[in-house]
């Protein structure tokens, strides 16, 4: 069975004129699906440099990056955008939902674009929000919706059309830390019972208890995670119920 993600020997430069900087210096990631991995490390330390080469909006300078078994470093500018929607859902600090477009009718813009039309991208948007918690807020458009709220339906929208990987940077940056705690267990508990590939660039070491795995960044390597990022933290399997108590 390949990995959703697999990284080879990732490396990123970017140029400016005469200016250089390597953000990455190979990395090898491997990720599977059900398995939710939490990248940390310092302002500047190449995460969102990788999660954006993880999710093919960025080229790799050098090395591979495999999804679910294709090599998508080989693929065209031509062909990349179809894999990018079939096997990528991505969600932002700044949730990035349509203003005008109401709850539901966001979601169905993202099945749209993957071939859901009609009826059947209604039931499903219907489905996804329900099992994020916020079916309810279906005709509410997003200004009349908390925080919370809206990074609930952004996950929904980067879930719709089954991609095998959901990436997030620092999807709670926005939001209080126990709004914060409550979508990303919610993100934990999706990768689970969907069997997603879930990674989450985040600052937060309180997020740790919902993480399989931590990985962690330093000048564009993995490096060891230090025991002051999750000080007084076990991980320990996600509760279920945890999201819906806090009622957000
Ligand atoms: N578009 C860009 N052009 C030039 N340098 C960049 C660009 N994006 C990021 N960098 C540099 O690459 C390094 C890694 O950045 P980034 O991946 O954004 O780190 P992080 O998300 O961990 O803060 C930093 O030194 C940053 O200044
Ligand atoms: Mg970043």
């Amino acid at each position: 069975m390949a990995f959703a993600i697999e990284t080879r020997g990732v490396t990123k430069q970017y140029v400016e004129g005469e200016a250089s900087t390597l953000a990455l210096a190979g990395i090898d990631l491997t990720v599977s699906r059900g398995e939710v991995v939490l990248l940390m490390g310092p302002s500047g330390s190449g995460k969102t440099t990788l999660l954006s080469i993880m999710g093919c909006i960025l080229r790799p300078t050098a090395g591979q990056v495999i999804l679910e078994g294709h090599d998508v470093t080989a693929m065209s500018e031509k062909d990349l955008p179809a894999m990018r929607l079939k096997h990528i859902g991505f969600v932002f600090q700044g949730f990035n939902l349509f203003p005008t477009l109401s709850v539901g009718e966001n979601v169905e813009l993202s099945l749209s674009l993957k071939g859901v039309r009609g009826r059947e991208a209604k039931k499903e948007a219907h489905r996804l929000l329900d099992l994020v918690g916020i079916e309810h807020k279906y005709k509410a458009f997003p200004a009349d919706i908390s925080g919370g709220q809206k990074q609930r339906v952004a996950i929904a929208r980067a879930v719709a059309g089954s991609p095998v990987a959901i990436l997030a940077d620092e999807p709670t940056a926005a939001l209080d830390s126990h709004t914060g705690k409550a979508v990303i267990g919610m993100m934990a508990r999706l990768a689970h019972i969907e069997n997603r590939a879930v990674v989450i660039v985040t600052h937060d070491g309180r997020l740790a208890e919902f993480a399989d795995r931590i990985v962690w960044m330093e000048d564009g390597v993995l490096a060891k995670v230090p025991h002051t990022a999750t000080d007084n933290l076990h991980l320990h399997p996600v509760e279920p119920s945890a999201e819906t108590q806090l009622g957000i």
